[in-house]
């Protein structure tokens, strides 16, 4: 299958069956994470992996029940940063240094200029921001995931403030802002399986603008 019939094949799986994911998929879509692109670099956010069946019982109490939340093979919660500090930018900046193995005076006066914008910014500013950084890497798991034939459903319907207490994410100054349910469809169950895709037509979503 071409990468275009994988995505129309996949769906916001609405019951999925239990079964276990291999690991090596598991594996390729968290690198699909990892290789998402974020403004400056910076991947602020850290994505955390729910196999234990009794975790995933009490984040579904406060994700609307939603049953993919335990019939999942993997729950991805993906949780961006609640703040910028000087401490996170410097620390992606330094990695980037001990990788490339050289400095650079371009790169060095970047980092002063993220150090003098991001920290004095508002916290709620700043958790929005790197939010939208979280979102770009769940989006590429979700086309990992159809790449693998792996379904999917992606989940906003929770209380962020309880699963962030569930995790203990605020002591890692973390906010949870999206998750990603990876399984196989129940497709007796599902009654969503069957039905069209409904997207606008190209010319509703696209300006051409030559
Ligand atoms: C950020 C985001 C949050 C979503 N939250 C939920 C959710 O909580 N539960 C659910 O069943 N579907 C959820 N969806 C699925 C959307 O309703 C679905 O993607 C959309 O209707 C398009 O349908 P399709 O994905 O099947 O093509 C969410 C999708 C996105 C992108």
């Amino acid at each position: 299958m071409e990468l275009l019939d994988k995505l129309n094949w996949r769906y916001a799986t609405k019951a999925m069956n239990g079964q276990k994911v291999p690991q090596e998929k598991i594996e390729n879509i968290i690198t699909a994470i990892s290789l998402a692109p974020t403004s400056s670099g910076l991947q602020p956010f850290k994505v955390f992996v729910i196999t234990n069946q009794e975790l995933k019982e009490k984040i579904k109490k406060i994700a609307w029940n939603q049953s993919v939340v335990t019939d999942c093979s993997n729950l991805l919660v993906f949780a961006a940063w609640d703040t910028y500090t000087a401490d996170r930018i410097n620390k992606q900046f330094d990695l980037t240094n001990t990788i490339r193995e050289f400095k650079n005076e371009g790169w060095e006066n970047y980092r002063q200029m993220l150090l003098n914008s991001y920290p004095q910014k508002d916290a709620e500013t700043n958790f929005n921001h790197a939010a939208k950084q979280a979102y770009i890497a769940f989006s590429l798991a979700i086309v990992a995931a159809a790449f693998e034939e792996v379904d999917s459903t992606p989940i906003e319907g929770f209380d962020p403030a309880a699963l962030d207490e569930i995790l203990g994410l605020r002591e890692k100054g973390l906010r949870s802002c999206v998750m990603l349910a990876i399984g196989y469809r129940n497709s007796e169950k599902d009654w969503l399986v069957k039905l069209k895709k409904v997207r606008k037509s190209r010319a509703d979503l696209i300006t051409e603008i030559d």
